[in-house]
């Protein structure tokens, strides 16, 4: 499957970093595994991007309700005819690039149009939950048309972020030249991309648990984890951050993963203590740079763009 096809951009999202992840795995390994599964399933950017044949089953987990809902949709065969109505005359994704007699009056009416729903579904999916616990039957595919609207109009993928701003597409629109695609139409685009529904179709489960139960729950000496938690100091950047992965999130995960009988790779970025929950005399750890996604600041020299990623294993 072509790498970089995914549904939605997503903050921390693996992409560039996935092939490097997934090397890691050892012939031995390949030859052993039954289980695999992303802990921090997010954008399911390895799983989605590499070659996971020699595993019998796949497993998604994610404590974003609405992602995990997201990627459970769109798996659902009938969720592209669910788009498909959507998308005719008066359907909630409908876009004609000729609706007004010029192109500039089609680009405002859009442009407000996608605007006020990614406003209203942003207060709807968030604000409105605040302090507030909701389960979501899996799948309801409205819901996941509405977090789709939300993430792909959002910048970056960081939806929760009260400074994250509308994105209506990808180019800009330019005097004279008829009217940018929506970025939502992505949705119903990809929805009929056969390689990403078949890599889907082999999900065995969409999981919504914390990473502690999801650990106890598939842990077996044949299960490989790959574990992305939110990265330190940025746990606020996910849908109910601190709430989801806790105070003490990093020191629990170390003391679970330590004790597992599988097999891990966990992704961090360096802070003060990860060499002390995960010695390197006991763990492989592996460092790479890559150029960070940054769509925030514009200033900043190549440097400062760049992410060292680090991976600690168990094996
Ligand atoms: C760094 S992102 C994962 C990105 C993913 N690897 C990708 O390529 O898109 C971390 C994810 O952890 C999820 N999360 C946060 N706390 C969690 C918890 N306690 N248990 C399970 N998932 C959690 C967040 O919702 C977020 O999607």
């Amino acid at each position: 499957m072509a790498r970089g096809s995914n549904y939605i951009s997503y903050f921390g999202g693996k992409n560039k970093a996935s092939n490097w992840i997934w090397s890691q795995i050892t012939p031995e390994m390949k030859k052993n595994t039954k289980i695999f599964t992303e802990v921090f399933s997010g954008a399911f950017w390895v799983y989605l991007n590499e070659d996971f044949e020699f595993v019998d089953t796949i497993i998604y987990n994610d404590m974003n309700q609405y992602l995990t809902n997201f990627y459970a949709s769109v798996s659902d065969t009938k969720y592209a005819e669910h788009l498909e109505l959507l998308s005719q005359p008066g359907g909630l994704l409908h876009f004609d690039a000729k609706f007004k007699p010029t192109a500039k009056l089609t680009y405002d009416f859009y442009y407000s149009y996608f605007k006020d729903l990614f406003n209203k579904y942003r207060q709807e999916l968030y604000y409105d939950k605040i302090g507030q616990q909701f389960n979501i039957i899996i799948p309801d595919f409205d819901l996941a048309v509405k977090y789709g609207i939300m993430l792909r109009h959002a910048f970056s993928g960081i939806s929760n972020d009260k400074q994250c701003g509308f994105s209506y597409s990808a180019s800009s629109y330019i005097e004279g030249k008829k009217c940018p695609e929506p970025k939502s139409q992505m949705l119903i685009r990809k929805v009929r991309d056969e390689k990403l529904i078949n890599k889907l179709n082999k999900v065995k489960a969409f999981e919504i648990l914390d990473f502690e139960k999801h650990i106890e729950k598939y842990d077996s000496k044949n299960t490989l984890f790959y574990a992305d938690p939110p990265y330190k100091d940025t746990e606020f950047q996910y849908y109910r951050g601190a709430e989801h992965f806790g105070s003490f999130g990093h020191k629990r995960l170390s003391s679970i993963l330590k004790n597992i009988q599988g097999k891990f790779i966990l992704s961090y970025y360096d802070f003060d203590g990860l060499d002390e929950m995960y010695p390197k005399d006991k763990f492989r750890w592996e460092s790479k740079s890559f150029t960070r996604a940054s769509t925030t600041i514009s200033n900043q020299t190549l440097e400062e763009k760049q992410g060292h990623e680090i991976l600690i294993m168990n094996f």
